[in-house]
C-alpha cells in the first residue's frame, strides 16, 4: 500500500519535522510534521473566530458539522485504513472509529436545534426565571494515540455547534489521521462558506504543547484525553487559572461474573473487550472477577478462545489482533507479567510474536493471568492486552473488587439474575462512569456521555447532555410588572 496515495486522496498536503510517524504494523516511518512553535498564534486565532462564531445561530453551526459527517461518510473506508496503518488497530475498527465520528457529528446537528434550557417556578409575582446557555469560548482538545480521530470528534462536534472554536492537539504518534481530519473540516467549510479563519485548528508537539494549552488563559475549557499522569499534570494548571477541564483519564476496568452467567456470551464478549484494539482502549477489560463455582470453567473456556485468536497485519481480512503501538508499550506489558509471576500468577501466552520479518513492530499474544488472589499490581493500568482472573464468593465481595482501584471508568456484570444486575447498576453497586450488564466494559455508543470517575478524571464527553461542559450557562430573571418585590420577603425601602 502507499501511504501518499492514501495520504493524497484524503486530502493531506506533504509536511515534514521532527516528529515522526510510524506505523505499528511494520515500524516503517509513514510521514512526520513539525511541532507547532508556540500556540499563542493558533489561541489568538480561535479568540477572534470566537467573536464571530458565537453569533452564528447554532442551527447554522450544526450545517457545518453535518457537511464534515458528508465529507467523512465519502472517506470513511480510506480515514479508516489510515487509523489502521497509524495506530495498528485492525480495519474493522478504523471503519468502526470513523463511524463513531459520524454518528457524533448526526447527534450534534440535531443537537444543534435542542440546546434547550430550564424554566424555574419565581415567587415573585409578575416574573420569569429561566436559564439559558452560551458559548464558552476557545476549546483545546488533547488526544491519545489509541482513538486517534473519534476523541477529537466527541468533543469537536459538540463544541462547534455550541457555538467554540477547537484547537486540536493530537497524539505525536498519529499526526497523520489529525491532518487527515483537518482536511476534511476544511472541505466542509470551503463548502459551507463565511467560516472563520481559525475556528478548526491542529497544533502539533509533546507535553510542552499540552501544557502550554493548559497555562493559556485564551483556553475556556482544556478536554483531555489520556493518562491518569497526563491529567494530573494538567488539570492543576489550569485550575490554577480557574479555568475549565473535561479529564477522560485511565480505567482499569472489571467484569463480574456469576454463577448463572451465560458463559458462552461471556466467554465472546470478554474477548473483544480484552483484546480488541491489543488491550489498547481505555475501556478494555482488565481484570475478570469471577464466581469461585464457575472460575475454573470459565479459565479452560477463555483459554481456548485465546488459542484460536489471529494475530497478525491488522489490514487483513480475519485478523483481530493487531500490534502494540511500539517497543515501549511491550516492554510495559513484559514487566507486569513478570511481576504477575512472582506474585503468583499463572500466565497464559503474552509472548512476542513475530509477523512477516517486522522486527521494528511489536505484536505481543494477549496474556490471560490467573491470579490466586487479590494484588495490589492489579491496581494498575498497563495499556496491553493483560487480562487478570482472580475469584469471589458473594456479591459484596465482587463489587469491593470492582471498586478496589483508584480508576473509575468501565464496568461489567454477567448474570441472569434481575437482583445482581440491579445491586451492579445501583448507588452501593460499581462506582464507574459505565456499569454494563451482560455486555463488556467497551465499545460505547456516542448516545451516552462517556467517562468516569475517580482517576478517570471526572468529566464527560459525548452523548446524553455532555454538551454542557461546553457552554455557559446564564440564569435570567426578568420582571414583567411595576412593583419590585424582593425573593425571601426582603422589606428594603425608603421611607
Ligand atoms: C476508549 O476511549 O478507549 C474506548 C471507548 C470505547 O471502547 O467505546
Amino acid at each position: 500500500m502507499n501511504i501518499r496515495e492514501l495520504l493524497n486522496r484524503l486530502g493531506v498536503p506533504r509536511s515534514s519535522g521532527r516528529i515522526t510517524a510510524r506505523s505499528p504494523i511494520d515500524g516503517s516511518v509513514i510521514g512526520s510534521v513539525a511541532p507547532t512553535p508556540d500556540v499563542n498564534h493558533a489561541v489568538d486565532a480561535a479568540g477572534d473566530a470566537f467573536i464571530r462564531w458565537r453569533r452564528v445561530p447554532p442551527p447554522r453551526r450544526g450545517e457545518l458539522v453535518r457537511l464534515l459527517a458528508e465529507e467523512l461518510r465519502a472517506a470513511k473506508s480510506d480515514l479508516g485504513l489510515l487509523v489502521t496503518v497509524e495506530t495498528g488497530k485492525i480495519l474493522q475498527e478504523g471503519l468502526g472509529e470513523v463511524q463513531e465520528m459520524i454518528d457524533i457529528c448526526d447527534f450534534a446537528v440535531g443537537l444543534s436545534r435542542q440546546l434547550y434550557g430550564l424554566t424555574m417556578a419565581t415567587e415573585r409575582p409578575e416574573h420569569r426565571m429561566m436559564e439559558t446557555w452560551h458559548p464558552l469560548g476557545p476549546v483545546a482538545v488533547v488526544t491519545a494515540f489509541n482513538f486517534p480521530v473519534a476523541v477529537w470528534a466527541w468533543n469537536a462536534a459538540l463544541a462547534l455547534v455550541c457555538g467554540n472554536p477547537v484547537i486540536w492537539k493530537p497524539s505525536d504518534k498519529t499526526p497523520l489521521c489529525a491532518l487527515a481530519v483537518h482536511a476534511l473540516v476544511e472541505r466542509a467549510a470551503h463548502r459551507l462558506g463565511g467560516i472563520p479563519a481559525g475556528l478548526c485548528q491542529v497544533v502539533f508537539g509533546g507535553a510542552r504543547t499540552a501544557v502550554a494549552l493548559a497555562d493559556h488563559p485564551g483556553i475556556a475549557l482544556l478536554s483531555a484525553t489520556g493518562s491518569t499522569a497526563m491529567g494530573k499534570a494538567l488539570a492543576p494548571r489550569v485550575a490554577a487559572r480557574l479555568g475549565r477541564s473535561l479529564l477522560e483519564l485511565g480505567g482499569n476496568n472489571a467484569a463480574v461474573v456469576c454463577p448463572s452467567a451465560d458463559l458462552d456470551l461471556t466467554v465472546r464478549a470478554v474477548l473483544f473487550a480484552a483484546v480488541g484494539t491489543a488491550g489498547q482502549r481505555c475501556t478494555t477489560l482488565r481484570r475478570l472477577i469471577v464466581h469461585n463455582s464457575i472460575r475454573a470453567d470459565l479459565v479452560d473456556r477463555l483459554k481456548t478462545a485465546y488459542a484460536s485468536l489471529t494475530l497478525g497485519d491488522p489490514r487483513e481480512a480475519g485478523t483481530l489482533v493487531g500490534p502494540l503501538i511500539g517497543r515501549p508499550a511491550f516492554t510495559a506489558m513484559q514487566s507486569a507479567l513478570e511481576a504477575a509471576r512472582s506474585a503468583g500468577g499463572a500466565v497464559h501466552g503474552g509472548g512476542r510474536v513475530m509477523v512477516g520479518n517486522w522486527a521494528r513492530a511489536w505484536y505481543a499474544a494477549p496474556a490471560l493471568v490467573d491470579m490466586p488472589g487479590p494484588s495490589p499490581l492489579m491496581a494498575t493500568e498497563t495499556f496491553a492486552p493483560i487480562l487478570y482472573v482472580t475469584g469471589f464468593d458473594t456479591l459484596d465481595e465482587a463489587i469491593a473488587a470492582n471498586n478496589g482501584v483508584p480508576q473509575g471508568l468501565a464496568s461489567s456484570i454477567f448474570t441472569r439474575d434481575l437482583g445482581e444486575a440491579e445491586t451492579f447498576l445501583s448507588a452501593w453497586g460499581s462506582d464507574c462512569g459505565i456499569a454494563n450488564v451482560n455486555i463488556g466494559p467497551s465499545g460505547a455508543e456516542i448516545g451516552g456521555a462517556f467517562g468516569g470517575e475517580k482517576d478517570t478524571g471526572g468529566g464527560r464527553e459525548s452523548g446524553s447532555d455532555a454538551w454542557r461542559a461546553y457552554m455557559r450557562r446564564t440564569t435570567n430573571t426578568i420582571n414583567f410588572g411595576t412593583e419590585l418585590p424582593l425573593a425571601q420577603g426582603i422589606r428594603f425601602e425608603t421611607p
